[in-house]
């Protein structure tokens, strides 16, 4: 199968913002206990976290981290997780049904991101508490001193405050799951005040108000329009989320499912750019896609688990084991968001240790990297700079969930202080390898040319405990420099990473 592919170095969306590339660690399951801090372990600091799974953080290179959560949130009191670790409740945590001990906290959390080289990105409980817990937690984390909110923090061992920029008003507030959820108005008041209160404290904090928990919710997207109408002055984000899943083992519809992801985001789009209008603003707020991932291999499993169980602490949850057909999945969703950076500003995938995330540990043992790894950490090594807008000219196929699914889904980003050029290519099609035409326009001589390959025989295939590389890239022979440009070749069901030395 043939594709035909334009880049020119005029023809950009927009610059991308580091933070596309960014997580999330939740107190749910092994995500904290265990997954990022299990003192005792041979890995562990001094501090108890795992340096094995700092290591595999840092080559993630994830520059913003979001946490407590989730789900986990709506509930939960950020003041029981400071002071001596021993005076520390232990609560339920409704969200999971589990318990909660609470020996990792703020401060914890803190020295983690500091040392996996992370910006914190914190949520703020907006179901079961409200404004006034929130602004106290802002107190406490960013104020200097001379406050009682700043001193305790003094008192609990941390001078300096620690300047979190990115605050999150709640989280999916939309669903009716949440502890606390509220409808679109009631939201909407609370989150406005909240961020009236916490822009009154400081002006240059970036303020995410909850969108739809997913694009299948009733209220979408009267949910976005009534929030926004109420906070639009306010905030600087709406947050969406989004999961995927392939129940029906179907591969082509389970790729094109990022063709609703990109609706999604237009949508959105759309309704911030009404409520603007309406609201006769100039300012912007942009999307931040604060959690998105796979998420289906153990779900069944987990819910008739979790109904059974006497709320235990840290138990194994949500822990998805990525095959190579989630590769290809990971690879088209960062090419959305790439093709869309020019209103998301900031992504994260959810989540990033033991709960559906791209990196495993065993309690006492071993952390690898999932199959999804590779392709996160390409997009984040390599996904900065300038997204360009490609023409792409290509055969497609219909899918329940969208109609001309390209069979070859690229995004294309020029890094103009390196002088390089990175492709990300996925071939949708099972059968046949994509020979593309990819013609460089006006970007001065291509140099050299490296091809990256993630690539499997069996969709199936996995990376576990035992067997820890057997989805891994390899360096493929399917780029070469051709006239004006590149000449590649995309084995069936294939990820390629193309780099081009300017
Ligand atoms: O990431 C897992 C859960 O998915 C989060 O806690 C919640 O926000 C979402 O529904």
């Amino acid at each position: 199968m043939k594709a035909r592919v334009t880049a020119h170095s005029r023809y950009t969306i927009s610059d991308i913002d580091n933070r596309l590339y960014g997580s999330f660690l939740e107190h749910l399951g092994r995500a904290v206990y265990t997954g990022v801090y299990e003192p005792g372990h041979p890995q562990a600091d001094e501090s108890g976290m795992r340096k094995d799974v700092i290591d595999l953080v840092r080559e993630l290179d994830t520059p913003i981290c979001r946490y407590p959560g989730g789900n986990f949130v709506s509930a939960y009191n950020w003041e029981d997780g400071i002071g001596p670790k021993e005076d520390r409740p232990t609560r339920l945590d409704l969200a999971w049904r589990t318990s909660e001990s609470n020996q990792f906290g703020i401060h914890e959390y803190a020295d983690w991101a500091e040392k996996a080289n992370t910006e914190m990105m914190l949520a703020l409980n907006l179901g079961s508490r409200d404004l006034d817990a929130a602004r106290a937690f802002v107190e406490y984390v960013n104020h200097p001193g001379g406050t009682y909110w700043s001193d305790l923090r003094k008192k609990n061992g941390r001078a300096d405050p620690w300047g979190v920029k990115v605050w999150c008003l709640g989280n999916e507030m939309d669903g009716p799951w949440q502890i606390g959820h509220k409808s679109a108005a009631e939201y909407g008041h609370l989150a406005n005040e909240t961020a009236k209160a916490l822009k009154a404290f400081d002006k240059n904090l970036e303020l995410i108000v909850c969108g739809s928990s997913h694009s299948n919710m009733p209220s979408y997207p009267q949910w976005e329009a009534t929030v926004l109408e109420q906070t639009y002055d306010q905030v600087d984000y709406i947050s969406l989320h989004m999961y995927f899943e392939n129940y029906e083992k179907n591969t082509a519809e389970y790729l094109a499912l990022p063709e609703k992801l990109d609706r999604y985001i237009g949508t959105v789009s759309g309704v911030i750019d009404y409520i603007k209008s309406k609201s006769r603003s100039r300012k912007d707020v942009k999307i931040s896609f604060d959690e998105w991932n796979v998420w289906y291999h153990e779900r069944e499993n987990d819910a008739k688990r979790m109904a059974e169980w006497d709320w235990p602490h840290a138990p194994a949850l949500l822990e998805d084991i990525y095959n190579f057909e989630d590769v290809l999945q990971v690879g088209c969703i960062l090419n959305t968001f790439i093709r869309r950076s020019d209103v998301v500003r900031i992504a994260c995938i959810a989540q990033l240790v033991n709960v559906i995330a791209p990196i495993m540990t065993e309690p006492g043992g071993d952390a690898w990297r999932q199959t999804i790894f590779y392709p996160f950490q390409f997009a984040s090594a390599f996904g900065r700079g300038t997204a360009l807008q490609l023409d792409v000219d290509c055969p497609t196929y219909n899918a329940d969930v969208a109609s001309g699914v390209s069979y070859l889904d690229i995004s294309g980003v020029h890094d103009g202080d390196s002088g390089t050029l990175t492709f990300f290519a996925v071939n949708r099609n099972g059968e046949e390898t994509l020979e593309v035409d990819l013609a460089l326009e006006r970007f001065g001589t291509a140099k050299s040319v490296e091809h990256t390959l993630i690539k499997h025989d069996d969709l199936e295939a996995r990376n576990t405990k035992e067997n820890q590389n057997n989805v891994v890239p390899v360096k493929g022979d399917g780029a070469t420099l051709a006239d004006g440009g590149l000449s590649l070749s995309l084995p069936p069901y294939s990820y390629s990473m193309i780099r081009v030395q300017l």
